[in-house]
């Protein structure tokens, strides 16, 4: 594996979520693979879980890992290829990326969505220019548009929790006071499209993710519909696609409950964290033993280890 900065670069899920569990079972199997290697983790953006698996995956590899906070503590980049830079941007990612290539046998980056501009995020502007500039692999740690490594996290939580050859996978919008990307979702259904489920997308009505991500997977409006005799149901928010970043409703009757998780057949429930509790999901749901959310935050160690392992020559 080159890099992985999307879902599209797995070749062999079956394989990769496998490899996975066998990680799991034995987490520092692997650890003459990071010998005298580093990782370096760039962050643009916040996060609890993303940084502490990766560190531990990477740990467990036996790698070096530096990880620095580069929108606080690093020169302002500019992206644009041949910008006249008289504004805040100090630095062009075609140095920065290449310098920080002398550091790193691996480059992994956080750079969310802006949510002001739809092509501008879908250009994927800053992932793709440190693939293009970087001289060694580039892992996501969620870009714009996508987050590969929770989507892995949540096959192999999935896979953990099977309880029929072909479950019923839901994917429900949920409210939100604030305007998310939809990276979490977008990589979500590539990811169920990649697996042996029957995928059920619910949201309103102009909460359509991009078509690009949709093909033909089975979009149903109304959520106690789409919840019957659902195996996973899996709750998110996201912003609007077409009025793009828009928050276009906070409808509380779309907030996961207990009475909703009835109409499914026992299913597990699944969310990414952070979660706002009795918005997103009651805390009746949350706090329930049907509640996965900590297994797929503890998961996000041995997708970030797979890959990384991968992406090392494992
Ligand atoms: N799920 C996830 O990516 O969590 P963090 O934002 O805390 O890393």
């Amino acid at each position: 594996m080159k890099n992985y900065t999307r879902v599209a670069d797995i070749t062999n899920l079956n394989e990769l979520v496998q490899s996975a569990i066998e990680l799991k079972k034995e987490p520092y199997a692997l650890q003459a693979l990071g010998k005298n290697k580093t990782l370096v983790m760039l962050f643009f953006n916040p996060s609890l879980r993303t940084r502490l698996s990766t560190e531990k995956a990477a740990l467990h590899l036996g790698m070096h890992v530096i990880t620095m906070n580069i929108s606080s503590d690093g020169w302002i980049l500019e992206f644009e290829d041949g910008s006249i830079m008289e504004n805040t941007a100090a630095e062009h990612v075609k140095e920065a990326a290449q310098v920080v290539s002398q550091y790193a046998d691996v480059i992994a980056v956080r750079a969310f969505a802006q949510l002001k501009n739809q092509q501008d995020d879908y250009e994927e502007k800053v992932i793709k220019a440190f693939i293009k500039y970087a001289s060694v692999p580039i892992l996501s740690l969620e870009s714009a548009t996508g987050h590969p490594l929770q989507a892995l996290a949540d096959a192999i939580t999935i896979k953990e929790h099977l309880s029929s050859p072909k479950p019923k996978v839901v994917l429900t919008w949920a409210p939100h006071p604030k305007a998310l990307p939809q990276a979490v979702a977008n990589s979500f259904v590539e990811m169920m499209q990649k697996m042996d489920v029957e995928l059920v997308i619910t949201h309103p009505k102009g909460y359509e993710l991009s078509p690009d991500i949709v093909k033909e997977s089975r979009v149903e409006y109304d959520q106690d519909k789409a919840f019957e005799q659902a195996d996973f149901v899996y709750a998110k928010n996201w912003s609007a696609f077409e009025s793009y970043g828009k928050v276009l409703s906070v409808d509380r009757n779309w907030t996961v409950t207990a009475a909703k998780m009835e109409k499914t057949n026992s299913a597990k429930f699944m969310h990414c964290l952070p979660v706002r509790r009795n918005v997103v999901v009651e805390d009746a749901v949350l706090d329930s033993d049907y509640s996965v959310v900590i297994d797929q935050a503890n998961n996000r160690t041995y997708a970030a280890q797979v890959v990384l392992s991968k992406i090392l020559g494992a």
